[in-house]
């Protein structure tokens, strides 16, 4: 059985992190992974207070094991989602784009752990002195917004740069990748697309059914010119981006306004034409719709398997 460090801080029986995903990631999805012994997370995106507080209750209701808010440090609504997580009595908080510094004092004198995810060994080091309990190394191959680093590159770094413990995400889709976090020094993994099918995430059967057909090389990372990169699926939208982002005769903010909205049309609107259909590289490695627990102890299962099988190839 594998176990880690990232079990014990947690208290949970698989060290697995379901990445939070805006418009995605609410209370259902959370439970089940949280229930299926890992963590999950109520995406806060750039919702306000009434809905969020909805989603830790329902969450709340939906199992007794540890779950985790995820907060966008972009949204309009950090500080009072911040606020509201303490009020709220949530015990894990990841945040994503940005630096949590300015939370950090009041969260961790809550006595809520914190665990930012980061691009690069700078950032890292950052969070790691204003008290993350770990940190989430996520490269590039990950769905959402992108870094610059692939996964294989950045986490080895990251685990020399801190001491605190890292959790890899970016392109983790099997027991394979899991082994190969592990072995890069990582001590927990963190998912997104692998958990777009489970049974009981939300998003729309449209969005479902793309992630189930995707190949290969069937994602496209758009907005670099904007700063924001993100990785979704090609599909009339993206391909429609990209062209007028390369053009470089359409101006910053309409490139804005044209993103702004597009993942919700495609996730809750089933809008799979025209809006983003977020997802990592690894979508064509997901072929099954299955309930969160299956999809993790399959995952675990094939990672230990890996793991006592790496030894053989030393003579
Ligand atoms: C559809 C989608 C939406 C996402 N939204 C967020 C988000 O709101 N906040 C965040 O920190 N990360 C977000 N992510 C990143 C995930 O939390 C996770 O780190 C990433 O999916 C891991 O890489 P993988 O997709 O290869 O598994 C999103 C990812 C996807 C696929």
């Amino acid at each position: 059985m594998i176990k880690t460090n990232i079990c014990d801080i947690f208290d949970i029986k698989y060290p697995i992190f379901q990445g939070g995903m805006a418009w995605i990631s609410e209370a259902t999805l959370a439970a089940a992974v949280s229930n299926a012994g890992g963590v999950g997370f109520i995406s806060a995106m750039n919702a306000g207070v009434p809905y969020v507080r909805e989603q830790i209750r329902k969450c709340r209701a939906l199992t007794d094991k540890p779950f985790g808010v995820n907060i966008m440090l972009m949204s309009p609504y950090a500080l009072d989602i911040a606020k509201l997580v303490i009020e709220e009595g949530v015990k894990i908080v990841t945040t994503g784009a940005g630096l949590p510094a300015s939370y950090m004092p009041d969260w961790l004198a809550a006595g809520i752990k914190v665990v930012p995810v980061v691009p690069s060994t700078a950032i890292a080091r950052r969070v790691e002195k204003f008290g993350a309990t770990a940190v989430i190394a996520e490269g590039g191959e990950s769905g959402g917004h992108v870094g610059e680093l692939t996964t294989i590159t950045l986490v080895p770094q990251v685990v020399d740069a801190v001491s605190i413990p890292v959790i890899a995400a970016g392109g983790i889709g099997d027991g394979r990748g899991i082994a190969a976090a592990f072995m890069l020094g990582a001590t927990g993994v963190q998912c997104g697309t692998r958990f777009l099918t489970a049974t009981e995430c939300q998003v729309h059967e449209n969005y479902k059914k793309k992630i189930l057909e995707a190949k290969d090389i069937d994602t496209i990372v758009t907005g670099k010119t904007l700063g924001h990169p993100v990785r979704t699926l090609k599909n009339a939208f993206a391909r429609s981006y990209a062209e007028k982002e390369q053009s470089g005769n359409v101006p910053k903010e309409e490139l804005e306004k044209l993103g702004a909205g597009a993942l919700r049309n495609a996730a809750v609107d089933g809008d799979v034409a025209q809006g983003s259909i977020m997802a990592g590289q690894i979508a064509a490695m997901v072929r099954d719709e299955l309930p969160a627990k299956d999809i993790i102890e399959r995952m675990f299962e094939e990672a230990e398997k890996r793991l006592e099988g790496a030894s053989l190839c030393l003579v």
